[in-house]
């Protein structure tokens, strides 16, 4: 019980604290502006001797720019990085409108500004306000041009440069890479420079796949989104389809088609069979080769090899020239029977159904 009574009672104390120096907590501003830091001291109950603003730059930076004492007059240390450009609102100051304002502000003036007033008899009293300088940040987003790999290795940047406070930046994918750890920079203005990248092991598979860069910042009203595209280069990957393994002595028109794909676009298809002769009934009609007439020099086994800047891909197959259409064209002669057979019975039920 006596414990939440003084809890209370902290509590008015610290209240009433808090509201006696009134200033804003936070004042936001861009360079090349100039910023009012308002303070006011109403009902102080106790005698103003004098007030001062002190600039915190950092927790141990502390230094006086404006003093007003009502018979000492006004001093602007000369020390102090904002000499000539910080200066009392009112001309004369009073102790009831204290307030100040800095002209041409800089990136280096962010920090803290406290309004102390010294008081009779019972020490300063102080209120604060954070000065928060904005740089809208420039946002580029590029993809990497790599190399299909077992190695993780970057596939595209983010970058937010010269912005304060540091942008945020996040990707979207369905690729399973990782993001890296971002880098920030501080530049000699203040500013932040943030550097952010994807890394993944690339495939094939994962060229011209989707990947988004996000980069979202006080400046910005909404976050900027750069949709990329991954470029993963590799070797022509390379398959012959067409062979249905029922090529027959006397057989016309038989074909193999070489396909492939590569990045960059594959430039060259070679045709060659093992034993490095080419019948004579073939012909190569690019990714094509055409049997005009299958015979006994077909029952061998035909390479395809493709080629780009990146190197080469292959695929062979071993053709079996059969003695006859017959030994294989019986069975389709039965499937045939036994289809229409089934779509015979089908028209049936229709017509039963109807
Ligand atoms: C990337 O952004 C575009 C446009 O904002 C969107 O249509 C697409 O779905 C996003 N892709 C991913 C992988 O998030
Ligand atoms: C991604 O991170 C996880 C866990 O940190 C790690 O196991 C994995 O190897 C990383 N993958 C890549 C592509 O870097
Ligand atoms: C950036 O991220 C931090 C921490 O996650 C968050 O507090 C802040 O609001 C974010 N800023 C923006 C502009 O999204
Ligand atoms: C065709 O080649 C196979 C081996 O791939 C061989 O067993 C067969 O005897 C050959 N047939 C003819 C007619 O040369």
């Amino acid at each position: 019980m006596s414990g939440l009574l003084s809890a209370l009672i902290l509590l008015i104390i610290q209240g009433s604290l808090a509201q006696r120096v009134r200033v804003e907590p936070e004042v936001v501003s861009y360079p090349g502006q100039t910023v009012t830091l308002r303070c006011q001291f109403p009902n102080p109950g106790k005698l103003l001797t004098q007030v001062s603003w002190i600039f915190e730059r950092t927790d141990v930076q502390r230094i006086h720019i404006a003093v007003f004492h009502p018979v000492f007059g006004v001093n602007y240390p000369t020390t102090s990085s904002l000499s000539g450009r910080v200066s009392f609102v009112t001309d004369p100051p009073s102790l009831e409108n204290p307030s100040i304002k800095i002209r041409e502000v800089k990136m280096t003036d962010e920090g803290r500004y406290i309004c102390e007033y010294a008081t009779y008899p019972s020490g300063n009293e102080q209120g604060v306000t954070s000065l928060v300088l904005l740089a809208k940040p420039k946002n580029i987003a590029t993809s990497v041009t790599v190399t299909a790999g077992k190695t993780p290795v970057i596939v595209a940047r983010c970058e937010s440069s010269n912005g304060r406070p540091a942008a945020n930046i996040s990707w979207s994918t369905a690729l399973n890479g990782n993001v890296t750890m971002p880098i920030e920079t501080k530049n000699p203005d203040n500013t932040i420079t943030v550097q952010s990248a994807y890394m993944l092991a690339p495939q094939p598979s994962d060229n011209g796949k989707d990947i988004n860069c996000t980069v979202s910042h006080r400046t910005m009203t909404k976050p900027e989104t750069f949709p990329m595209k991954l470029v993963v280069e590799y070797p022509p990957r390379v398959k012959i389809v067409g062979y249905d393994n029922n090529w027959y002595r006397g057989q016309t028109n038989a074909y193999l088609t070489c396909q492939a794909d590569g990045n960059p676009v594959p430039t060259t298809v070679t045709w060659k069979t093992l034993s490095g002769l080419m019948p004579e009934t073939v012909q190569v009609q690019e990714n094509r080769l055409v049997v005009q007439k299958v015979d006994d020099t077909v029952n061998t086994t035909f390479i395809c090899e493709v080629r780009n800047s990146l190197g080469y891909g292959r695929d062979q197959i071993s053709v079996f020239v059969r003695d006859s259409v017959h030994s294989c064209g019986s069975t389709e002669a039965v499937i045939r029977l036994v289809l229409s057979a089934l779509v015979g019975v089908a028209t049936v039920l229709l017509l039963v159904y109807d």
